[in-house]
């Protein structure tokens, strides 16, 4: 029987990028063969944000596109899944007719039973039922079919802490953690299939397995770090209220834990942050920081910034501003708060005005910028050591150019001696030494030194010989 054809679409978070990649491989199990063209699709999902009226609008924006593809092909089953999903339902077919399943951050294991219902009786089905227990969906793509050498883990679902602005809890529920077994035995499965990388995902990763007695996330660290043809291991998010000793810790005793944290603050003003219901205050925070530094203490840190939250006056601001200034921070992403009806922000009083969000993210970005290439600055004419992630070559060039990361997170494109006896020996997942040359703002560019000139820590020789 031929493969029928499925198209995912996947906006968010890489909560979401990890579900779709579930979706696909319990899809491909189901006879289903991921295609890149719309109309190429037998089946469509949509895998949906509702973190700021933004991302809300992309899901419905591209939902839109669908209904002309569904006129012309009636057969077309249309699926709308994630956060969106989760909280709108039943007005999900109210705003777009001809979607045929909306289903929430709960149901994804139901997927193949609602599409093969759809299939058979053209029915339409909203299944935003949720659950305490995880169903666990085992299925994973075939060994060596992505390619990619670096995955996502999600390792909790949900969230408890119910920042005052945030739809997450709301969207994914109570905050539940997965078994260590299951996410250990799904992490091999991936070095199976060639990924030497992970990234463990968690809303709040310091909390996980506390409410069902499980391990502690440190001990699930540990755990990851003693998996054989893993080579580095990342994760996200820490909540600064809850960011623990053991895990400061872990920095200095696991090898495999690449050095850097994301750490977001949102805020540097102790009043917003109340307002916030995050639980720290900027002192709080600073002191984490420290101690961070001084246990590993060329770690990158990141954060996430709200600008423009309700009540957030010029001098807030400032503090927010002098914060940046006082960590340094290696990147940042920040966002013009956006109200959330679930959230109880979005009936919190003065309201910040849309130009002086604008103006105040501005500002923010452009002080943040120069300690983004400042930190890549630091880097000039050191060795690194670059995981490879893939290549990209010019057509007709005879030199290549590859891509990877650093322990740190930065990206590094460099470039690599011509002669084929080298060349031959690198691939996505090789470790080499690279000597940077050029900061940007957003990378670094640099050489591939020869393992065997390159400082004895850093010759990488189980990559490069492998
Ligand atoms: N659990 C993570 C955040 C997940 S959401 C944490 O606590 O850090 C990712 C980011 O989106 C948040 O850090 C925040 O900066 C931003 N965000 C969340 N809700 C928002 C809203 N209503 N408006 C603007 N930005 C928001
Ligand atoms: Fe949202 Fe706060 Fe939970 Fe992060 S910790 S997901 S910001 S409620
Ligand atoms: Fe968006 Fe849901 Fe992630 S709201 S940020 S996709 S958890």
């Amino acid at each position: 029987m031929q493969a029928k054809g499925l198209f995912i679409h996947t906006i968010g978070c890489q909560m979401n990028v990890y579900d779709s990649a579930k979706i696909e491989s319990m899809l491909q199990t189901e006879g289903y063969q991921t295609v890149d063209s719309l109309p190429a699709a037998d089946l469509v999902i949509v895998n949906t944000c509702a973190i700021r009226a933004k991302a809300e609008q992309k899901a419905f924006s591209f939902i839109g596109r669908l209904a002309e593809l569904k006129r012309q092909n009636p057969n077309l089953i249309i699926g709308a899944g994630g956060c969106v999903a989760q909280q709108q339902g039943q007005q999900v077919l109210k705003r777009a007719p001809y979607v045929d399943l909306v289903f929430g951050t709960h149901a994804i294991a139901r997927l193949p039973t609602h599409i093969n219902s759809i299939a058979k009786r053209k029915c339409r089905i909203v299944d935003i039922e949720m659950s305490q227990e995880i169903d666990e969906v085992d299925q994973m793509a075939e060994a060596g079919t992505t390619g990619d050498i670096s995955k996502f883990v999600t390792i909790m679902r949900g969230c408890d802490n119910y920042c005052a602005y945030c739809v997450v809890p709301y969207v994914r529920g109570r905050e539940t953690s997965r078994k260590p077994e299951k996410i250990l035995s799904e992490i091999k499965q991936l070095v199976r299939s060639g990924v030497r990388e992970v990234t463990l995902l968690g809303q709040n990763v310091n909390s996980y397995g506390k409410k069902e007695g499980l391990c502690s996330f440190p001990q699930l660290l540990s755990y990851v770090n003693d998996i054989e043809g893993i080579w580095r291991i990342r994760f996200t998010t820490s909540h600064p209220k809850d960011l623990s000793t053991e895990l400061i810790e872990a920095f200095k005793q696991l090898k495999k834990l690449c050095h850097h944290i994301h750490l977001p603050v949102q805020s540097g003003s102790d009043h917003i942050l109340k307002r916030m219901n995050r639980g720290y205050t900027c002192k709080d925070y600073l002191r984490k920081i420290e101690r961070l530094r001084r246990a590993c203490p060329d770690i990158a840190v990141t954060s996430d910034f709200i600008v423009g939250f309700p009540g957030e006056t010029t001098d807030d601001f400032k503090q927010t501003l002098a914060l940046i200034k006082a960590v340094e921070y290696d990147g940042a992403f920040a966002f013009m708060y956006s109200d959330r009806s679930v959230a109880p922000a979005s009936r919190f009083d003065k309201k910040v005005s849309e130009d002086v969000k604008k103006e105040r993210l501005q500002i923010l970005l452009e002080i943040q910028n120069q300690y983004t290439l400042k930190k890549n600055e630091a880097l000039l004419d050191s060795v690194q050591e670059v995981l490879v992630e893939g290549y990209s070559k010019r057509p007709g060039d005879n030199i290549s150019q590859w891509t990877g990361r650093i322990s740190t997170n930065k990206i590094v494109n460099f470039i690599s001696p011509s002669e084929k006896q080298i060349q031959n020996r690198i691939h996505p997942g090789t470790i080499l030494p690279v000597k940077i040359e050029n900061a940007l703002a957003h990378s670094l560019w640099g050489q591939m030194v020869l393992p065997e000139s390159a400082p004895t820590e850093l010759k990488g020789e189980q990559s490069y010989a492998a």
